[in-house]
């Protein structure tokens, strides 16, 4: 079993403070929500875990099967298994989706690496998630909308095969009809592979498809609210005021 584990974690960016004594651990086989307020630190916990070097860790550790990886590279990181899904996926022009992933996965599968198979499981990944095939050919995530970035990065999971799974606002800019093929797409590699997964939404109708075993609320940079998923459901009829507002008084 896998084990990603983040203790008394505090992080600066710019001199900021943003995450604080932030405390979470997650093992392979369960999901876990992180949900709360803009500004709190969501996105910049996913890119600490994936070694973002903007973020400088000031005190405390992120663990993985037991080994300290707080200066690993991103590189090294995905190597070993961590994957990141970003709330606003990057565009590399040049660089074509279908060649980056060819070479992402040989380089992770050395020798069984198989053209034919990746091949055949692009194909039957674009025709699942309903993109255009020619959009493998384009430049990674170039003139792709919102929605389409989306998809493109549930796409890298599905190609990838990561243990863990961290994904920021998969859902945002997703109409209905992709929101359920991307959440179900997620539960289908949840089931297959059993994973870790770190999901950070603001919706409860994500959760129609994937089902948390944990939902954890932020606020200033930890967490301080944990529960089960009729958690997600409290805080969209409350709101967080109310439900962070409680827990100060
Ligand atoms: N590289 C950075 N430099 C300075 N401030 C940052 C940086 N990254 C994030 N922040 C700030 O840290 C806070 C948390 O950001 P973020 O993690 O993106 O929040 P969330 O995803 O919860 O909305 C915000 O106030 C944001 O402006
Ligand atoms: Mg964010």
């Amino acid at each position: 079993m896998n084990i990603l584990k983040i203790e008394n974690l505090t992080v600066k960016a710019n001199e900021k403070e943003i995450l604080k004594d932030f405390n979470l651990e997650i093992k392979s086989g369960e999901i876990h929500v992180i949900m709360g307020p803009n500004g709190t630190g969501k996105s910049t916990l996913t890119k600490v875990i994936m070694g973002d070097k903007n973020y400088k860790i000031v005190k405390g550790k992120i663990t993985y099967n037991g080994k300290n990886i707080n200066k690993m590279e991103v590189y090294e990181r995905a190597r070993m298994g961590i994957f990141l899904g970003m709330q606003l996926p990057l565009e590399i022009e040049g660089v074509s989706n279908a060649d980056f992933l060819r070479t992402a996965l040989r380089e992770k599968e050395k020798e069984n690496f198989k053209l034919l198979s990746f091949i055949k499981e692009i194909e039957s990944l674009t025709s699942k998630l309903h993109m255009d095939k020619e959009m493998i050919h384009r430049g990674i995530n170039e003139g792709f909308s919102g929605g389409e970035r989306k998809k493109n990065e549930i796409l890298q999971m599905n190609i990838l095969k990561p243990d863990v799974v961290l994904l920021d606002e998969i859902d945002s800019g997703l109409d209905v009809d992709s929101l359920k093929l991307v959440g179900e797409s997620v539960m289908e590699y949840f089931n297959e592979r059993k994973p870790a997964i770190l999901l950070v939404t603001h919706y409860q109708r994500l959760l129609d498809y994937i089902k948390p075993d944990f939902i954890h609320v932020m606020y200033d940079g930890h967490i301080v609210l944990s529960g089960d998923k009729t958690l997600a459901l409290k805080i969209e009829k409350e709101g967080y005021d109310k439900i962070v507002g409680n827990i100060h008084e």
